[in-house]
């Protein structure tokens, strides 16, 4: 058995993984969670208490992460700033998170010699024209567009360097856009489910031709799982399920889901530097590791992730009138 420290695991992808490490293996987990605007302790609720416990404090915190650290048989690290349209409204957050906390947990990680997973994004990689046929791969550059991706690049080259200058036991995952129960309503596909369930129209950013790749985060979760069994310390593995579709396409799903007309939508203010496409290939964690994604069907995974919202209003409702006013602030 292996006691797993989670950083972040009161968020979207951290909550979800640890209902799947509860599901699937015998492993006890402390969360450490700040809380954030982000971080929901319902996100959490159900779930044994003998194998989960929850700690409130900040990633950034050496007192905090120490003792934590010290009994942890590995970390996986979630915590983050993750919303770009929040980064390019302030900055500052993603700074004292993204860098400053993942070097406080590198730095005990490496006082104790503890195995360290870290979570980063696709978006390291900058983006790609819509009509290019490549993907990322773990060869391709670095090259962050917003203050968040910047941000997460940099929290990625102090785990390299890390693992080269200290020899802390690391590895790196970067994955594609995550979609599934528990997401925040500020992101794109629970802000447009929410949307219409409140009888609101969907806002898509500009021409809605800008393309994400989909995942899961089911899928995210046994990806993370199969790189702490058997990846390789040092080694960066990207993640993705060949999920690419344009914005316009995941609001019309919806809509069509929903029982909505297709062009029930707004065009609304695009994001400032709005990266157009981002695609995925994870050839390198199928073969390597033998990881395979589950949820092959985006469209019965989306309808799926519409019913969780429609069931759980409780959980979504207080933060949706204050994300609206933020980005009715911004014309979107
Ligand atoms: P989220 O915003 O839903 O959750 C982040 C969590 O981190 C929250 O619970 C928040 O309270 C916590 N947190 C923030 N600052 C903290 C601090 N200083 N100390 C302790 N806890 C803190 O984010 P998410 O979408 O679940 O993303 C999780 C991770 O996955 C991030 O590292 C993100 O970069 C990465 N990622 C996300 C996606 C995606 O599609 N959402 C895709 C690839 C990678
Ligand atoms: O690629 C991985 C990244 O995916 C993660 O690193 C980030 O943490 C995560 O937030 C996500 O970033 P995006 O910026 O791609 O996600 P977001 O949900 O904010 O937006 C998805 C797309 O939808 C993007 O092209 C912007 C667009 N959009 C977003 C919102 C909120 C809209 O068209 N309308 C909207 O209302």
């Amino acid at each position: 058995m292996t006691h797993l420290l989670v950083t972040g695991g009161a968020g979207f992808i951290g909550s979800n993984f640890v209902h799947h490490v509860v599901a699937n293996t015998d492993d006890t987990v402390t969360v450490l969670d700040k809380l954030t605007y982000a971080g929901n302790r319902a996100s959490l609720a159900g779930l044994p208490e003998d194998r989960v416990r929850l700690v409130v404090g900040d990633i950034a915190d050496a007192s905090v992460v120490d003792p934590l650290m010290a009994e942890a048989d590995a970390v996986v690290h979630y915590a983050a700033e993750s919303h770009n349209d929040n980064s390019l409204h302030d900055p500052r957050p993603f700074l004292d998170t993204n860098i400053i906390g993942t070097y406080t947990l590198l730095e005990s990680a490496r006082r104790h010699d503890v195995r360290f997973h870290h979570i980063s994004t696709d978006e390291v990689y900058g983006d790609l024209e819509l009509d290019d046929p490549a993907r990322f791969t773990e060869q391709t550059p670095y090259n962050p567009s917003s203050p968040y991706s910047s941000t997460k690049a940099g929290s990625d080259l102090l785990v390299r360097a890390w693992v080269r200058s200290f020899g802390v036991r690391a590895t790196i995952s970067n994955c594609s856009n995550n979609y599934g129960p528990l997401q925040h309503v500020e992101k794109f596909i629970p802000r447009q489910i929410t949307n219409v369930l409140r009888g609101e129209r969907p806002k898509l950013y500009g021409a809605g031709q800008n393309v994400r790749d989909w995942i899961h985060a089911d899928d995210h979760s046994s990806a993370v799982l199969a790189i702490l069994a058997k990846g390789e310390i040092g080694e960066t593995y990207l993640i993705g399920a060949d999920g690419e579709k344009s914005n316009r396409d995941v609001v019309e799903l919806i809509l069509e889901l929903t029982g909505q007309p297709a062009d029930a939508y707004d065009l609304v203010a695009d994001r400032p530097g709005h990266d157009m496409r981002y695609a995925i290939d994870s050839s390198k964690l199928r073969s390597s590791l033998g990881w395979s994604p589950s949820y092959a069907d985006f469209t019965a995974g989306l309808a799926a992730t519409i019913e969780w919202y429609r069931a759980n209003e409780s959980w979504w409702a207080p933060a949706k009138d204050g994300v609206e006013a933020f980005y009715a602030s911004k014309g979107q």
